[in-house]
């Protein structure tokens, strides 16, 4: 069933959680709901967006799929800025994983800092005696907000997913870190939060927790959207139906399939 929004207002929305937990699926229920294109960077190399299209293959009309490898950034940042210089109103921009971009842009400052002795860097596990202090966040955060800028700057609904972070960060020397308050606002009682670039936690309008039952239920907890109702551990068969008509209040296309 195809699926329109009922405001104007584009939709950013991210799914976290843990391996399984349907992150994926729930992008390509979006999908198949979509009356626009969907435009899809798939950075890791689990080939599920194509696997979704062979086992439905009505998506190859509208889905698009720019596979980049986790840690690329320049193939991710390229792909993302054209990805959002094609997406329109109604169309929909998905990022499936926001979680190796991170990643990405940080192993990138590294090896740019470091050169030659790279491979040195991590072999002999230099990485981990890093402190905060041999690291230019300033100029790490400033790449990576290009992202940010290309996705939200963009007039298309978005669909960001990542996997779910323990709540206490353990630093790669040991040491642990606080959470500030907003993390603990919003993700306290999930008792997991985004893994990613911080403010991932913060920028999306709507955040949901994804989870799995040891007997194949699937569940969806809301971490935090605006002006809509909170839900807890509701259970996904089709996220397009059960969470974009039946909490966002989209609703079916009238004269369509
Ligand atoms: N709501 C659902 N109902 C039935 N099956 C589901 C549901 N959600 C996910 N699945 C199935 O569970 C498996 C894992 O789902 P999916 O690939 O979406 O997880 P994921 O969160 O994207 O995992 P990863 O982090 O590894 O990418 C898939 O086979 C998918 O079809
Ligand atoms: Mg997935």
């Amino acid at each position: 069933m195809k699926l329109e929004a009922k405001h104007k207002t584009p939709e950013r929305i991210l799914l976290y959680g843990d391996p399984g937990s349907g992150k994926s699926r729930a992008a390509v229920d979006v999908a198949r709901a979509a009356t626009g294109r969907v435009l899809v960077l798939d950075t890791d190399y689990s080939s599920s967006w194509f696997r979704s299209i062979d086992a439905h293959p009505e998506l190859a009309d509208t889905v698009e799929v720019w596979q980049v490898g986790p840690d690329d950034w320049a193939g991710q940042i390229r792909a993302v800025t054209e990805m959002t210089k094609q997406a329109g109103g109604g169309d929909w921009v998905v990022i499936d994983s926001m979680t190796p971009t991170w990643l990405a842009v940080r192993t990138l400052y590294i090896q740019r800092r470091y050169g030659d002795d790279f491979f040195d860097f991590f072999a002999t596990g230099k990485d981990k005696q890093m402190s905060d202090a041999d690291m230019n966040w300033n100029a790490i955060n400033s790449e990576y907000s290009r992202l940010y800028r290309a996705v939200f700057g963009s007039p298309a609904h978005v669909l960001l997913t990542a996997e779910a972070d323990a709540m206490t960060t353990v630093t790669q020397s040991g040491k642990q870190v606080a959470q500030d308050r907003g993390i603990k606002t919003h993700y306290q009682t999930i008792g997991w939060k985004p893994k990613g670039q911080k403010t991932l936690a913060y920028t999306p309008h709507t955040v949901i927790w994804l989870n799995k039952d040891r007997v194949g239920g699937y569940y969806m907890t809301t971490a935090k959207d605006r002006e809509r109702t909170e839900i807890e551990a509701r259970e996904v068969k089709d996220f397009s139906r059960d969470y974009l008509m039946r909490v966002a209040g989209w609703r079916p296309v009238k004269d369509a399939t």
